[in-house]
């Protein structure tokens, strides 16, 4: 698949690192971590937070992450990224500075006893063989989110952190072709979305955690089997808000995104948090493009947007 000579021509380096696997965009050097990953050693007791990128997925992890553990704010200092272990990391060159190997860090795990909080952007197909048998069955949240601002948060993410030249409307033009990491789009979501009556997943989506949070934040405490007080759910709300993760260095990523804010300084990976986000940025045409795309590819399911 020659992701580097799309309809859009644009000179595009990180296009270019990008491999057709199983049917998804994903970075070439995962090949190397293809093998590891179907053979993860599984736990029942962990919980995975699967999601397309930019879908609400921190956002996601920190909530079950405080759910897991009692709401443990002092832990919740230690960068998210050492607390949930983000499943295909090594994968993504830009993260390999933190050093440890998540795939390690599962198999080695010294506390068996201790839920890992586990987070990957594969597709339901694309998790360890135990999973995607269905021989394992750990509890698996998906989150998902309007395509519209997903595609333009991944843009902004896109330009940040990959260094993405070409401008909007092309990065749409491989996003609705499915040339973007992890795409297309539609089969990652139907995915989970054919697994949802199964117990051990939950499918959120951000919109609501946006407009009933403390609803969220019940429904995953239920689904957890972790009850919660009242107090504990009202505190949780204030520490997951927009201004306060914004604001949070265990969550907001500034440490680790350093050396890239140098050279990019507008690049935030908390950006906005809004709904209606494409509205500001995607041409009355390229959302007319969208809608008939989603028409077309949801027209055989029960999914509605
Ligand atoms: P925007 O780029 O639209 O702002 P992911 O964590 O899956 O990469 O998703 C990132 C998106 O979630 C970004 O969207 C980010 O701002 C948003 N987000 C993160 N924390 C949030 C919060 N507490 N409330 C609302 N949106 C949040």
């Amino acid at each position: 698949m020659d992701l580097g000579k799309s309809d859009a021509p644009i000179d595009d380096k990180f296009l270019t690192e990008l491999t057709s696997f199983d049917g998804f965009v994903l970075p070439t050097v995962y090949k190397e971590l293809k093998k590891q990953i179907e053979n993860l050693e599984v736990s029942e007791r962990d919980v995975w937070i699967c999601s397309f990128p930019r879908s609400g997925s921190t956002w996601t992890q920190e909530m079950v992450w405080m759910i897991v553990n009692n709401c443990d704010f002092e832990g919740a200092q230690i960068p998210i990224y050492e607390r949930c272990l983000f499943l295909e990391k090594k994968g993504f060159r830009v993260y390999d500075s933190s050093g440890a190997n998540p795939i390690e860090q599962i198999n080695n795990r010294k506390d068996v006893q201790k839920p890992l909080v586990i987070k990957t952007h594969f597709t339901f197909k694309s998790l360890p063989k135990d999973i995607s048998s269905e021989l394992k069955k750990p509890k698996i949240i998906y989150v998902t989110r309007n395509v519209k601002d997903t595609c333009v948060s991944c843009y902004h993410y896109c330009k940040f952190i990959f260094d993405y030249r070409g401008d909007f409307s092309e990065f749409c033009e491989l996003f609705l072709a499915g040339k973007v990491p992890y795409s297309p789009y539609w089969n990652h979501v139907m995915s989970y979305w054919q697994m949802r009556h199964n117990p051990n997943i939950l499918f959120l989506r951000y919109e609501e955690m946006k407009s009933d949070l403390g609803g969220v934040i019940r429904r995953v405490s239920q689904f957890l089997e972790k009850p919660m007080t009242d107090e504990q759910i009202e505190v949780l709300i204030h520490h997951l808000t927009f201004e306060t993760m914004t604001k949070n260095p265990a969550v907001n990523y500034t440490a680790l995104h350093e050396p890239l804010r140098k050279v990019r300084p507008e690049g935030r990976f908390i950006r906005k948090g809004r709904i209606g986000d494409h509205k500001t940025i995607m041409s009355l045409d390229m959302q007319k493009k969208f809608d008939e795309w989603i028409e077309s590819s949801l027209q055989d399911t029960d999914y509605s947007m």
